[in-house]
């Protein structure tokens, strides 16, 4: 068999390596366009997990490599004029440059035709070859070669960075954080080898430009560095080695494999330098072919192909290869793309670092460890339970100042099990029922279902439960079977479960208010989403008449100002039915498209009057809403409005968008903003994942400066603990888990040695050790 591999980085090296190793006949060539010893840059970063793989893929490549590691556990974050050092994270870095030497040395032992200064521009150079492995980096000849079928995708990222050298030892994975009169800059140092450590340094496209790094050249750059880190360099210099100022591109390609061409390394895919994670990546890569190569026979082991090919036909031998290929794009594909969700999560918090500026150093330096989701509160707990103590510590004493009562110290409470005060309600701990609609009222008259279900989640440990989207008028409504406020029998209904919750539980109840707009007179949800009544359906109204399926929904009226005085006033009636009833927490519902949200997306709102256009004017009539309640709910209780942050559709709401309505709401007394996103329009293209609509949540509360609520796939208590630490949001509203665990928080208390008292009836579980069988996966 015969590979070419283009390109001499780790990838390439490592995959010619490895193959060498499974067959030493098999023919490997190796084309780098530059020379030996060119390489730029200055260390590379692997994590304990990597290490292990590598040896666990080939021993002698990881003994030789290891030999040169500098290890560390700690982080130092230097920030506001404090050090905070976690440890437990178990890195090893090296230099790149003796990386590179080391697998150059090790390839040409096992006989990899090295040739330096070849390099490839045409893929007929390669045809004689079975195998073609572009490992050619980031901006890889062999992938714009086949562009069409590869199909990359290119995200330039806005932040600008320069990768620099220093002499300065430093004993940590290091962070520094400095403001000068250009803006924020951001350090990623550590050392790699004695007396050399490599300090990347970041910021915005506006403080570059302030700075006036737009032409610098390598001296100006490192002139201006030193000057601005002359205290973190402590009179060593800065080294520069092809060190201009770049901006990152994530780069995804559709596939990795063309015939018989297949991608690795950077050249298939990037994850940003934050994380440390491109050599690791692409060796990691070099791994996952090699494996695929040697288990469907096409290399390796009985039956496989020869260095000649003489095994087996030339059909068969292209047939192994392209199946070889295929295994290593689907085996590997999903690892890859959780990573780059890491790196993404990651390289946003570095874009949007300024926000956190105003935190307190421990949460900062929380928020910065648990950036790309990958470690949570309770891996550090595991990795340093020193800092852990000293965050949740703070979290109480931060939570004892806002709630304005006791919490303990000594242990502090897993940070959701903290309280949290909104106007005069104190909230138990952070853990919300979100609301969820039944479809099962009579006539909007909630009944003994609503008792159980809403009953039980109190039962089970929330400390807020919000009741379902509940209608201010019979057109209102979603659906027949969809709850109501606007007949006195309505409050009686809901009265019960208010008074049971009340009465037999510490949690608080919350109402959500709304008008289903466009969106309304639809069938229950178990019968299609959004999907229109046969029969029986009633007038739709909206900001604009645009239906919402555009082939079978019936198309709204816009509304008028004369429709707008009826809603404002049904709504005002609602709000005072709740209040009698006894909810704790009044929300409007400006979100999913319904008749508030209606106004305040670009896409549903296309009107020419004071009620369209600029995001002022669309959130006129939901603010005058918004405010006709407020009057009409005692000045006591609060206020939480659920906005969809994005619409995840083209011309729709962004999150600067999501942020100036928060501030609008803000302005006009809202305590709370529930955060949802998307359900504006059926196109929409969402982008799911673990926490999906957090960052909106983070990113409101941090810049219109209130609180707010994180909800969508926060499904474990990890991920609650580390929201509410890191300052994301200040309650986790879960929706989905709660109807799969009406005891969710109960268990996750138990999980966490936090028992929460049972009712008196179910005292004797106290005496009582569960045995849960099944089990929690997940990223
Ligand atoms: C600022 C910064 C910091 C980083 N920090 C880390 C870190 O701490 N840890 C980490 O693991 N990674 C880090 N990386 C990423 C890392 O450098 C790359 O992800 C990694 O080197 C990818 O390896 P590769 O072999 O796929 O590509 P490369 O290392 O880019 O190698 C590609 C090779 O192909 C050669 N080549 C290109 N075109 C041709 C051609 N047409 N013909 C022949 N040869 C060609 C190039 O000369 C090059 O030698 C960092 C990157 C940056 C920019
Ligand atoms: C059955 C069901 C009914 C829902 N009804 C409502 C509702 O009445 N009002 C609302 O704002 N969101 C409603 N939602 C959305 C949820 O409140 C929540 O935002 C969404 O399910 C994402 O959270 P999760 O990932 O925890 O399920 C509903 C969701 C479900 C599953």
């Amino acid at each position: 068999m015969r590979i070419a591999v283009v390109g001499g980085g780790p990838s390439g090296l490592y995959f010619a390596i490895l193959m060498k190793r499974v067959d030493p006949s098999i023919e490997v060539v190796l084309l780098e366009r530059n020379r030996a010893d060119d390489t730029f840059g200055f260390g590379v970063v692997f994590s304990d997990a990597t290490i292990a793989e590598v040896e666990g893929a080939d021993a002698e490549t990881y003994a030789a490599v290891t030999e040169h590691f500098v290890r560390w556990d700690d982080i130092d974050v230097h920030f506001a004029g404090e050090m905070i050092r976690t440890t437990g994270h178990g890195f090893a870095g090296m230099s790149r440059h003796t990386l590179l030497d080391v697998l150059q040395r090790e390839a040409a032992r096992l006989g990899v035709d090295l040739r330096f200064e070849a390099e490839v521009r045409d893929l007929a150079e390669l045809r004689d070859h079975d195998l073609v492995v572009g490992a050619d980096g980031v901006n890889s000849a062999v992938r714009t070669l086949l562009q069409d079928r590869f199909e990359p995708r290119f995200d330039w990222r806005p932040n600008r960075f320069v990768w620099l050298g220093t002499t300065r030892p430093l004993p940590a994975f290091t962070f520094h954080f400095r403001e000068n009169e250009h803006g924020l800059w951001r350090v990623h140092a550590y050392q790699y080898e004695p007396g050399r450590s490599t300090f990347i340094v970041e910021c915005t496209e506006d403080t570059w430009r302030a700075a006036g790094l737009e032409n610098a050249t390598e001296e100006q750059t490192v002139a201006y560095c030193e000057g601005l880190f002359a205290n973190e360099l402590d009179g060593h210099p800065l080294v520069a080695n092809k060190s201009v100022w770049r901006s990152f591109p994530t780069i995804r390609c559709a596939r990795w494999a063309v015939d018989n061409v297949v991608l690795i390394g950077d050249a298939a895919h990037t994850a940003h330098f934050s994380i440390g994670s491109g050599t690791r990546l692409g060796m990691l890569d070099a791994i996952a072919l090699r494996d695929a190569l040697v288990r469907v026979g096409a290399v390796g082991g009985d039956g496989a192909l020869a260095a000649d090919g003489t095994t087996g036909a030339e059909a068969v031998k292209a047939e192994r290869v392209h199946c070889a290929l295929r295994t290593y794009e689907q085996e590997r594909r999903p690892a890859v793309e959780s990573l780059q969700r890491a790196a993404q999560a990651s390289l946003e918090w570095f874009e949007a670092t300024e926000r956190y500026m105003d935190l307190d150093p421990v949460q900062l330096v929380f928020t910065l460890l648990t950036r790309s989701l990958r470690i949570t509160h309770e891996d550090l707990r595991v990795r340093d339970p020193d800092f852990l103590a000293r965050v949740d510590r703070w979290v109480a004493e931060r939570a004892e100042e806002q709630a304005r009562v006791p919490v303990p110290r000594d242990p502090p409470p897993p940070p959701m099990f903290t309280p949290f005060r909104l106007r005069d309600l104190v909230i138990p701990n952070r853990i919300a029922v979100s609301p969820m609609c039944q479809y099962c009222a009579e006539d909007g008259t909630v009944g003994d279902w609503h008792v159980q279900h809403l009953g039980s989640r109190a039962v089970g440990g929330a400390g807020l439960v919000y009741a379902e989207m509940t209608d201010v008028s019979p057109e209102g409504r979603i659906s027949h079977g969809c709850a109501g406020l606007y007949e006195p029998r309505h409050v009686d209904a809901w009265k019960r479960v208010v008074d049971f919750v009340h009465g037999h539980t510490p949690a608080k109840m919350a109402i959500q208010l709304g008008h289903a707009g466009r969106k309304g007179a639809t069938r229950p949800l178990w019968e299609g989403d959004s999907e229109p009544l046969e029969e029986g359906e009633w007038p739709l109204i909206s900001a604009s008449p645009i239906p919402y399926f555009p082939d079978r929904s019936r198309a709204p009226r816009e509304m008028t100002r004369e429709d707008m005085d009826v809603a404002v006033a049904d709504f005002v009636r609602a709000t005072s039915y709740a209040d009698a009833a006894g909810f704790d927490l009044l929300e409007i519902h400006m979100a999913h498209g319904y008749l508030l949200a209606s106004f305040i997306s670009p896409l549903t709102n296309e009107r020419t009057d004071a009620y369209g256009g600029a995001i002022e004017n669309r959130m006129r009539f939901p603010l005058e809403v918004f405010d006709a309640c407020r009057a009409a709910w005692p000045e006591h209780k609060p206020m939480s409005v659920r906005v969809s942050a994005v619409d995840w559709a083209p011309g729709g709401m962004t999150p600067d968008d999501a942020v100036a309505v928060a501030r609008l709401l803000a302005a006009h007394g809202c305590d709370a903003i529930d955060v949802s996103a998307g359900q504006t329009v059926p196109d929409q293209r969402p982008i799911y994942g673990r926490l999906f609509q957090t960052p909106f949540a983070d990113r409101i509360r941090h810049e219109a400066g209130i609180a707010t609520m994180a909800v969508g796939n926060v499904s474990s208590w990890m991920d609650a603990n580390t929201i509410i630490a890191a300052g994301r949001a200040d309650l986790c509203l879960l929706a989905r888990a709660h109807l799969f665990d009406p005891y969710w928080t109960r268990h996750a208390a138990a999980m966490q040695g936090y028992p929460l008292p049972w009712p008196l009836q179910y005292r004797s579980v106290e005496r009582y050790t569960p045995r849960f069988e099944f089990h929690f996966g997940g990223e």
